[in-house]
């Protein structure tokens, strides 16, 4: 499967790459969030957000403690946080079936911890820290999400 793989310098770049994402994202959409405390996960999210018009960054938090969090009237945006989470079962009792079921974009920090979980057809972003304010970020699934990063910076892998 190809993939693009993109370097952000900043906080509020890797927020304009979310928001690039949203432009093109399907619906629904499954978004595994993959990375390290601190790789750019939540700020990822935010652009995301932001992009599909439900919440400001400013708005959007980490969902470590309330685990998920909804935003958005018609077009509703779901962010989750798996980090806290001990079991696929304990993902399920959030009631991710009507979640998967709506026509919804998820977006699920921490996701690759329960694979079975997803849908096969979902949305892989994988990031990386390199340097204090660089990260890279790698994009797999759904073509449509990949054509909306920055082209100029893409390489096709
Ligand atoms: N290029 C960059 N992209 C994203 N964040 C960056 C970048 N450069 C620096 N940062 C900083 O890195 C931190 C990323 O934090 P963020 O909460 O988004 O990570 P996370 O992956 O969600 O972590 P956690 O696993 O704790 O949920 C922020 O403090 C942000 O300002
Ligand atoms: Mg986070």
């Amino acid at each position: 499967m190809s993939a693009s793989v993109v370097r952000t310098r900043s906080e509020e770049e890797t927020i304009e790459l979310g928001r690039r994402i949203a432009e093109r994202l399907p619906r629904p959409a499954v978004v595994l969030l993959i990375g390290e405390l601190g790789s750019g996960k939540t700020t990822l999210a935010k652009g995301i957000i932001q992009g599909l018009a439900a919440a400001d960054p400013e708005e959007v938090s980490s969902p470590t403690y309330t685990l998920i969090h909804e935003f958005g009237d018609g077009a509703r945006v779901y962010h989750i946080d798996l980090y806290r989470i001990d079991s696929a079962a304990e993902v399920l009792a959030l009631g991710l079936d009507d979640l998967l079921n709506s026509n919804a974009v998820l977006l699920v920090e921490w996701g690759e911890r329960f694979p079975q979980l997803w849908p096969e057809d979902r949305i892989e972003i994988r990031l990386r820290w390199l340097e204090e304010n660089t990260r890279e970020i790698e994009i797999r699934g759904a073509e449509e999400a990949r054509h909306g990063t920055v082209r100029d910076r893409e390489q096709r892998l």
